[in-house]
This record gives structure tokens, C-alpha cells and sequence, in this order.
């Protein structure tokens, strides 16, 4: 465990206890969350690591110290008392965010030095800024000796990111961190906040998932990501509904006379259909249902989804509609970009057996054209964050 050993080095003695959150990948559900639809994550095996002691100073004042592996330059003090929105930037302003989060929603937690190791490349689109504020919530209110019930802990985190760090994110990720089980794809919908586990066993079906990291960096705050959101609310507003989530016949997408607004709200109405569809194939294929063929039907859904999210919501990148193709090509049974887009990465559906030459295809796909060679990381459905020691 680094973030133990990271602990050691930098703060000296044992910390009280380590704590890890998982990034996710999402098997379909794209930019539904912030119109109160449907999302279907996955947790995954990779995540962000936190070992964390109680400060022994007096317990009057309150600072929390952080640092991380991954930033060894940048060792962050902040005083608990008067944290504000602003005062933090970076890395460190995640972490910190969720003790103002925490505060704002009445728990006083102690002051605290905290540690930080991550296996989930940053920029990835995998979500490793949910997985650092979750494993931080997680470490500070168990220091802090209060358990909070996961979906309210879900807000919290949420907070931190739409308030302290200001990016205008829906609830996916960090719902995706707390609520998840190993096995299971989780079904959130946005609106009611109700979560389903859905059962997700590609194995069992000699299938496989492939996440292709494209290199490509995305970030969610250069704007494009603000602008889609506002994109959305405009044409449910015009549409006289409360969201797009309240449409439910893509035909009355057709009623919005801007074009940029009905591609918008015909990729999320679509993907809100094709969520419910996915859970249906998963549900048949968990229970050996006469559909012989749950996952091939999965992934030509998912290439459809990549479809809309690459012309009409126009949030793909040349990378990602390459890794694609060149997966499809070598046997991938679909494949589609993940996550808020403009960079990050691809998730594909093969047979077991066609994934070495999916990975292949996909990295002489990268090299002719002389991009940065991809990282695949394997995609297991995995628990959600939890207490490791
Ligand atoms: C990012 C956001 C999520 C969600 C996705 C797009 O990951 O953090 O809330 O909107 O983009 O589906």
C-alpha cells in the first residue's frame, strides 16, 4: 500500500487508517446525468488511495495537510476554520473541498495529514477527481467518528466539486465511487437518485471489456462541458418540459427549430432509452434469458451511442473515433467514447477471444498516424470505496 508508505515518509508514524474509492467507467448513459436521466456505471478495480491521521496539535486548531505521490512538489497546509471557496486551486483544492463540503453540511471534522497515491491516469476520463474527493470523504469522517449514509455522502462530494473546485458536474462519478458492487453495473437515476444493481458479468458470457485510454487529455473545466449543459437546460426549456429526461417520444425532439438544440436533445433522449435497453439485455443475460446474444446487442448499442455523441452532441475527439473504428474493425462487438469527452477514454465489448487483436488494431491504428501510443487498462466491475486498513 503506497499511500501508507507515502505517510510514513512524509508525516512519520502510522496513519490512523487507509481508505480507497475507485474510478468508474460508464457502460452507457452519457451527459443524461445533468438532465435527470439514466446512468449505468461500473466501478472499477483502479482508484485513488488516502491514508490519514487525526493532527496531534491541540485540538482547537484545525489543519489539514495533504500530499500526494502523484504531485511530490506540492504539499498543501490549509487552515479548516475560515476555508472558503478560492483559497485552494489544484490537486489539493478536491481534497479540501470536501472538508468545506463536510463542514457546510454541519460535520466538524479534526484537523487532519492525509496521503495520496492513485493507479487511475489523470486526464483519462475515468473519473480519479470523484475517486480522490470520495476516498478523502471516506477518510475524514471516519476520523472525523461519524457515518454517513452513502447517498448523502454522495451530495457531499458533489458539493466539493461543484462549489469549491466550481466544475459543473453531475452526480455520475461520485455516485459511481460510493454505490457500487463488484459484479454489477449500478443503474442511477438522476432524478429520483434511486440506485439498482444491475448484474454485469461479461466473463460468463466470453466476453471481455477493453478501456483504451487515448492520451488525449480531456478537462472538464475549458468550458465545452458548461456550454453542453446549458445547451441541454435551453432545449427542455423551450420544449416546456422541466428537463430532457420528461421526453420521452424522440419524435418531440423534432419540435425544437434550432438544430444545434435538437442534435443535443436527440443524444440525450436516445442514450436515456438506450440505458433502459442495456439494463433489459443485462438482466435477459444474467438469467441465461432466450436472448443467445445479450452482449453482441450491448455493444451495437454502445457503437450507436458513440455515434450520437460524436455528431450530434459533438463531444468525441479524433483519438477516441479512431480507437473506435479500429476496435470494431479487429472484432470488438462495439465500443464508445467515455465520460464528458474531448479527450479521455474508450470503453470496447469483444469476444474474449477477439481482445489481443482489438488491442493490437487499435495500437497500429495509433502509430500510423504517430499519436501517442494508447494504455489499455482492464475494466472489471468492482466495489465501491471502502475502508482497506
Ligand atoms: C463527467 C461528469 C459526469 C457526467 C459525464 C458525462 O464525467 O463528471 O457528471 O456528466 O461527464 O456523462
Amino acid at each position: 500500500m503506497k499511500a501508507a508508505s507515502l505517510f510514513r515518509e512524509r508525516f512519520g508514524g502510522e496513519p490512523d487508517g487507509v481508505w480507497l474509492a475507485p474510478g468508474r467507467a460508464n457502460l452507457m448513459g452519457e451527459h443524461t446525468d445533468y438532465n435527470d436521466g439514466f446512468v449505468l456505471p461500473f466501478a472499477l478495480g483502479q482508484g485513488v488511495t488516502a491514508a490519514a491521521a487525526v493532527a496531534s496539535e491541540s485540538p482547537a486548531v484545525r489543519r489539514l495537510t495533504l500530499c500526494s505521490r502523484q504531485e511530490p512538489d506540492t504539499a498543501v497546509d490549509v487552515d479548516l476554520d475560515g476555508l472558503a471557496p478560492g483559497q485552494v486551486t489544484g490537486w489539493a483544492a478536491y481534497p479540501a473541498g470536501v472538508a468545506w463540503a463536510l463542514g457546510e453540511a454541519g460535520y466538524r471534522v479534526p484537523g487532519a495529514c492525509v496521503a495520496i497515491d492513485s493507479d487511475l491516469p489523470v486526464g483519462a476520463g475515468l473519473s480519479s477527481s470523484a475517486a480522490l474527493e470520495c476516498a478523502t470523504a471516506l477518510a475524514l469522517t471516519a476520523l472525523a467518528g461519524v457515518e454517513i449514509p452513502r447517498a448523502e455522502l454522495v451530495t457531499i462530494a458533489r458539493r466539493a466539486e461543484n462549489e469549491f473546485v466550481g466544475v459543473p458536474t453531475g452526480v455520475m462519478d461520485q455516485s459511481a465511487s460510493l454505490r457500487c458492487q463488484a459484479g454489477h453495473a449500478l443503474l442511477l437515476d438522476c432524478r429520483s437518485l434511486e440506485v439498482t444493481q444491475v448484474p454485469f458479468d461479461p466473463a460468463a458470457a466470453a466476453a471481455g471489456l477493453l478501456l483504451i485510454n487515448t492520451r488525449a487529455r480531456h478537462a472538464l473545466s475549458d468550458g465545452e462541458y458548461g456550454r453542453r449543459r446549458a445547451e441541454c437546460e435551453e432545449a427542455a426549456r423551450r420544449l416546456g418540459v422541466p428537463s430532457l429526461r420528461a421526453v420521452t417520444d424522440p419524435a418531440d425532439v423534432d419540435r425544437l427549430g434550432d438544430p444545434v438544440l435538437r442534435r443535443r436533445a436527440r443524444h440525450v433522449v436516445a442514450d436515456d432509452q438506450r440505458v433502459l435497453e442495456v439494463v433489459a439485455l443485462l438482466r435477459s443475460a444474467a438469467d441465461g434469458g432466450a436472448d443467445g446474444d445479450a452482449y453482441g446487442e450491448i455493444g451495437r448499442l454502445l457503437s450507436q451511442a458513440h455515434a450520437s455523441l460524436r455528431d450530434d452532441f459533438e463531444v468525441s475527439w479524433p483519438e477516441a473515433d479512431t480507437a473506435v473504428e479500429a476496435a470494431l474493425a479487429a472484432g470488438a462487438a462495439g465500443a464508445r467514447m467515455i465520460g464528458g469527452g474531448f479527450g479521455g477514454s474508450v470503453l470496447a465489448l469483444a469476444p474474449a477471444a477477439s481482445l489481443d487483436a482489438v488491442r493490437d488494431a487499435v495500437t497500429s491504428a495509433f502509430a500510423s498516424r504517430s499519436w501517442t501510443p494508447p494504455e489499455f487498462l482492464s475494466a472489471v466491475p468492482a466495489d465501491a470505496a471502502r475502508q482497506l486498513s
